[in-house]
């Protein structure tokens, strides 16, 4: 397995390109399933996570192609002549799931492992389930898989209020049927975030009926036939705000471009309070935290657009970085928390009440040995071994290579000392 050799101690200068958004693409990806012709699909990174998907797509039927110099990919789905998300794909990503509402529009019926829990938590999909059966659709589980059939799909309305909020991928999966259901589907209570207004957008462009995605009550009338198209996916917001953190934490001055300024709001906005200065200009953003002066914080992650969980890691990395205590609760996966061990082990100074981390500042890390454990606490203990002292390894970096494309070529890019120790 390959891992990662970060010698901290630089400071980083120049600009970097963002990639497509992994969370955009992987369902627009299981979108072109309703299509009645190709679609392609542009900005969308050679990731592991957009590969897992590609070969769920063509375990279906599929005919897929990816030209991974230009990161475009065709899809034909009009050879899809079988209807299982097998297990061995489904348990690499959990955003397999979403392959089950396009299924279950186009063709009536779909099959998808049950993807159980993970590091992150238990993640259930018990508000898949409930919107999906709204829609008319009759769900057994059998075997670790959600078997899922209706002739007659049907629009309603769908309250996708759960005990954490709303949920990401549930809302695409509704969305995902009710483009293709008779009459209008309501979801009450639908997730906000940027990607699945980008999933949306594309859907539209395809031919379907759907008003005010990105609001918490999305209409969409059904349609009889969705065409495939020509689509970009948007921007990868966590992995911009992941490189505005490496310009914090490292004290540094670097430019992160190809990006939607709008979708770091609430990042920018908690720099900003502790004193980092942010400017932004229509497609990127420059982070300037040279004068090393910083308040502590205390953040809560929430649904868009308040903080992300996908950043909560990286920045309890900044936060070591800063003299005095911070806190983060966790109210998205209250189990989220990893990466707290590893950094301990890099003499970080963070302890957990239930889903509160509080992160005693200032003090200097040691690069240590370290096990990645999910794709964002990867991403923190790259963070933090930008700033240690001495040489950290990373181990188990393909969680890393989910999310992030080349990161450490784009850190290497900006002056950071940092390689890939193959296997
Ligand atoms: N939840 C339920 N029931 C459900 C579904 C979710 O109780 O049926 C709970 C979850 O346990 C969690 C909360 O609702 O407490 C929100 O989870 P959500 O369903 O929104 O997460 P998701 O859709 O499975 C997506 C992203 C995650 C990101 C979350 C939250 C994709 C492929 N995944 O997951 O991304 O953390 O939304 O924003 O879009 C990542 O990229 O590292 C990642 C984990």
């Amino acid at each position: 397995m390959d891992r990662l050799r970060v010698i901290g101690g630089t400071s980083l200068t120049g600009a970097v390109r963002i990639d497509g958004a992994k969370n955009a693409a992987l369902p627009i990806l299981a979108a072109t399933i309703l299509g009645d012709s190709p679609s392609i699909i542009r900005n969308v990174p050679p990731l592991s996570d957009v590969k897992t998907m590609l070969s769920i797509l063509e375990s279906l039927g599929a005919v897929c192609s990816f030209d991974m110099e230009n990161n475009v990919i065709t899809v034909d789905p009009t050879t899809i002549n079988n209807y299982t998300a097998p297990y061995d794909l489904v348990r690499k990503m959990r955003g397999s799931i979403c392959v089950l509402g396009p299924l279950i529009g186009k063709f009536g019926k779909g099959t998808v492992s049950f993807p159980g829990g993970c590091v992150i938590g238990q993640r259930p999909i018990d508000l898949h389930l409930k919107g999906l059966r709204a829609l008319n659709v009759s769900m057994n589980i059998n075997h670790g898989y959600i078997e899922a059939s209706t002739d007659d799909l049907r629009g309603n309305v769908v309250f996708l209020g759960g005990r954490f909020g709303s949920s990401v991928l549930a809302t695409a999966n509704i969305m995902l049927a009710a483009v293709k259901a008779k009459g209008t589907t309501v979801i009450e209570s639908a997730a906000c975030e940027p990607e699945l207004v980008d999933l949306a957008n594309f859907l539209k462009a395809m031919g379907a009926k759907i008003d005010h995605a990105g609001a918490h009550s999305i209409t969409i009338e059904g349609v009889q036939n969705l065409d495939g198209v020509d689509y970009t996916v948007i921007p990868d917001r966590i992995e911009a705000g992941t490189y505005i953190l490496a310009g914090a934490i490292t004290r540094s001055k670097v430019t992160i471009e190809n990006i939607i300024k709008e979708h770091l709001w609430a990042l920018n906005d908690i720099l900003t309070h502790s004193g980092v200065l942010i400017e932004t200009k229509d497609n990127s953003i420059t982070v300037d935290a040279r004068s090393g002066i910083f308040k502590p914080l205390d953040i809560t992650t929430l649904p868009y657009p308040g903080f992300p969980t996908d950043l909560q890691a990286q920045m309890m990395a900044f936060m070591i970085s800063v003299k005095g205590i911070s806190v983060i609760t966790e109210k998205i996966f209250p189990d989220r928390f990893m990466h707290i061990a590893e950094l301990n082990r890099m003499a970080a100074d963070i302890s957990l009440e239930h889903a509160t981390a509080i992160i005693k500042g200032g003090t200097p890390l040691s690069g240590a040995p370290l096990m990645a454990s999910d794709l964002r606490a990867s991403a923190a203990l790259v963070l933090a071994g930008l700033i240690a002292q001495g040489e950290t390894v990373i181990n188990r970096i393909y969680h890393l290579d989910r999310g992030y494309y080349k990161m450490e070529e784009k850190l290497r890019s900006l002056g950071a000392q940092i390689e890939r120790i193959p296997e």
